[in-house]
Parts: C-alpha cells; structure tokens; sequence
C-alpha cells in the first residue's frame, strides 16, 4: 500500500499527543497508519518567501512539509479569495462575497507553489487527499505537471445551491479544477445533490450513475463522507476532575441554575446574534428564569483582518451588553460572553455541565462542536443538543431538538423545551444521539474517504 499525502491550508501539530479538532486527530491517524505526508502553510507570514523557504520535519513515519505566505499571499489568496470570496459565498452569504481578480491570481498562484514545493518529493504510488475550499485548484497544478496519481478532494464547508455557486466569479474555472480530482468528497447527502445540479446544468460532464461522472476521459466520483469525531477520547477528557468546574456545578445546582452553551469560532455563519436575540426573547417570554438560566458563549476569535468578521464581533458586544443591561442583577448576569479560545479539555468538561447545547449556525459544513457536546454529556444526567437544521450534523442527529436559527421564536420555544424536558426523554434521545456519533466516528470517515480513493479507476499513470 503507497504512502498517503495529506495537502490542507493549514497542517496539524505531528509533535503532540493530544491533537486538537476531530480534523487533525482524524488525519493524524491515518497518516500514521500508512506512513506519509502533511504539506501545508505553516501559519507565518513572511517579507519574501521563495519555494526553498519549504520546510521539512520528520516525525516517525509522518513528514511534514510546511512553507510560509508572503504579505502579498496572505492579503490575496488566504484573506482575499478564500475568505472573501469562497467562504461567504460557500455559507449563502453572497452579500458579504468582495471578489477582486488579485484574489484569484494569487489563489491560483499559491496553490501553483504548494504543488511545485511538493511535486519533487511525491512517489509514484502516492495516495494524495486534499482537504477543503483553500486548495481547490491543487490537482490542476499537480495534474499539469504529469501527475496520474490518485488525488481525492475533501470539501469541509457546504457546497452551495446551483444559483449562489453560478454567482461566484470563475465558477466555471472552479468546477474544471474540482474536476481533476478522482474523487470529490462533501459533509453531507445535500452537498452531493447541490454539486450533481450544478454539473448537470453547467457542464457537459456525463454521469454514468448518479454517483459517477465521466469527464475529458477521466472518470471521477463524488460521495457524501460526514466527519465525525472520537466520542470516546472527548467523553474521557469531559470526565477529568476540575475542582473549579465541580465548584460552580454545585453552586448552580443548589441554587437551581442551569447553562447553556454554546462554543464557535466567531464567524457571521455560526448566526451568534440571532442566538443571542432567542436567549432574550426566550427570558422577554419566560421570565421565571430570570435569575436561573445563563447562557454562556464562547467564541474564539478568527479570520480578524475581513471587515466581516470585526462587523459581528462588534454585534455580539453590543447584544451582550443590552441584553446583561437589561436583565443582570448584582447576583446573576444572563450572558457570559468569552472571546478567546478555550482549552479542548476545558471545553469538554463545561460541555459536560451544561445542560442545554446550543449550536445554531446560519450554515455549517457539519459542525462538529455539536457531535463534542453528545460525547461530553453522562449517560445518567444527559443534556440536550439544540440544533440548527442549517448545519450539515443535522442530517444525521435527528434526536436534537431541530431549530430555525433564523426564527428567533422557535429557538426561545426549543430552549423552554429544553428546560422542561423530562429525564426519560432526555436520556431516549441522547442514547440515540451517542450511537449515531460512536457509529460515524472520525475514524470511519477517514477509512471510508480513503477506501473510495482507493477503489478510484483512474487512467494508466504517466511518467512524471
Ligand atoms: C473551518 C475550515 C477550515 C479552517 C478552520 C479555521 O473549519 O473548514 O479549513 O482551517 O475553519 O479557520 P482558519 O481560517 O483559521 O484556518
């Protein structure tokens, strides 16, 4: 069996024990398990970078390759087409998508230079899985330079409708890179469809089952593989001891109070102010908890250079305060409001003692946050996971109380259902929530990506 080379934006940490994010743990492994490669940016940002400023790390049987982006790839291809253009337009939000053609030149630049930086140290039976929006051109480049490898492409984020991806400038340039791959891969069952839609009505591709396409003499497979994550690993961290956590869990106990969670990257898809307006409406409608419900959010900051992400952010100050204004007493505030990342143990054990998970995304590739929030709970006291029907998680956590995020009074309804919800149920549903993540977990999705890249047809490999 050949060597799998996994390409992504960024790379994960090969040094630690304890990777964080489903993701990296997922990768990880089966990089360890067939010895292999991670390529990716490194994080930095540098004057002047060259293709030798490519880094080169051993650890055990994995290789790391990393290299660094100039201001200039920063600003135009990670900032600029990929979070400017893809990522708004790729999450529906067509009136936050700022495309400019320097974006595109230097997306398609970049993803030119990571292939060459690779190109030279890839064997012939290398397996190549490419991950997410960022390196959608990546199998063109290798492709051009002779490349008859077994390249798959995994997209985290949802594929968008036939109408918003045909709004997207170069689509059609989009669709003939993605093109290149043996094997596209997306979250979730609706993904597939949107893809095949848009193929069908924008390209001359013919597919041969509804899963399979023929295209310039090449044939290519698309599949849904929804990430999932290792319950147990993050059960077992939601179950350490911390003094100060069993501490506050007494203490909202004796005086009959309950949390609510929620935990994102602070990101106009995860729709954190219509959270935060249903948290309102449902203490405007309920107001026997004032003084007993308290919502905590944590909202680790991201992507700080797109005006977009320091609009919400100012959003969510303004709301936390309102609403804390209006509601706080001297014993008692509604809303903690935290804006750094937290520690994945800490997470897992305040996941653990909240009793309402509330993951409400405008649009989310998956979500994986929500599939942390089951691990975390007790089989015995469990909490109960509220759900957006706009996050990819959805078509497969039917036990969640599934929500509109955009219907603030169907969120406060579900969050009242929540609160009152009987121990029988809430125990019913997340039996069925546990064994729907444990049976999908991320190793499955990675054997099974990786078991279809495999079983690909490609044409006979060529010299390189
Ligand atoms: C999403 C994307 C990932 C990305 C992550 C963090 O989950 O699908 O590709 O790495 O966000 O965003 P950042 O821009 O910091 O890499």
């Amino acid at each position: 069996m050949g060597r799998l080379v996994v390409v992504s934006n960024r790379t994960g940490d090969l040094g630690t024990k304890t990777q964080t994010g489903g993701l990296a743990v997922g990768i990880v492994d089966a990089l360890k398990s067939s010895g292999g490669m991670w390529m990716g940016w490194n994080g930095e940002v540098v004057d002047k970078p060259e293709t030798s400023n490519a880094q080169l790390t051993t650890h055990g049987n994995v290789t790391s390759l990393t290299v660094s982006l100039s201001e200039q790839e920063h600003e135009n291809y990670y900032l600029g087409f990929a979070n400017k253009v893809l990522w708004p337009s790729f999450h529906y939000r067509l009136d936050l998508m700022d495309y400019r053609t320097e974006f595109a030149k230097h997306y398609a630049a970049v993803n030119r230079r990571f292939a060459d930086t690779i190109h030279s140290h890839l064997r012939n039976d290398d397996l190549i899985w490419v991950h997410d929006y960022h390196l959608i051109p990546f199998a063109s480049e290798l492709r051009r330079r002779g490349s008859a490898h077994k390249i798959g492409f995994f997209l985290h984020i949802p594929f968008p409708s036939v109408d918003v991806f045909s709004a997207v400038p170069r689509h059609g340039w989009l669709r003939e890179c993605l093109l290149q791959y043996d094997l596209i891969g997306f979250q979730t069952k609706n993904d597939v469809q949107n893809f095949c839609r848009y193929l069908k009505e924008h390209s001359k591709a013919k597919f041969l089952s509804p899963n399979l396409i023929r295209w310039q003499g090449r044939t290519i497979s698309i599949g849904d593989f929804p990430i999932g994550v290792d319950a147990g690993q993050f059960s077992a961290m939601a179950h350490e001891r911390d003094e100060g956590i069993e501490l506050e869990r007494m203490r909202r106990s004796l005086l009959k109070r309950f949390q609510v969670i929620s935990a994102d990257r602070l990101d106009y898809s995860k729709g954190l102010p219509q959270r935060m307006k249903a948290f309102r409406k449902f203490l405007d409608s309920y107001p026997e908890y004032l003084g007993r419900a308290e919502y905590l959010q944590i909202a680790s900051p991201s992507r700080e250079d797109v005006t977009a992400y320091a609009d919400i952010r100012a959003e969510l100050e303004q709301l936390t305060g309102a609403v804390n204004g209006k509601y706080a007493d001297f014993n008692w505030a509604p809303i903690q409001y935290i804006n750094r990342s937290i520690e994945r143990e800490k997470l897992a054990l305040l996941f653990r003692c909240s009793l309402i998970g509330l993951i409400t995304p405008l649009r989310d590739g998956m979500n994986l946050v929500a599939k942390e929030y089951i691990a975390a709970q007790d089989a015995e006291d469990p909490g109960i996971l509220i759900l957006s029907k706009f996050a990819g998680a959805a078509e497969q956590l039917n036990d969640a109380l599934i929500v509109n995020p955009y219907d603030i009074n169907e969120v406060a309804q579900a969050i009242r259902r929540a609160a009152t919800m009987s121990m029988e149920e809430r125990r019913a549903r997340h039996r069925n929530l546990l064994s729907q993540i444990s049976e999908y977990d991320v190793q499955r999705w990675q054997n099974e990506y990786l078991a279809a890249l495999r079983a690909v047809q490609t044409v006979a490999p060529q010299s390189m």
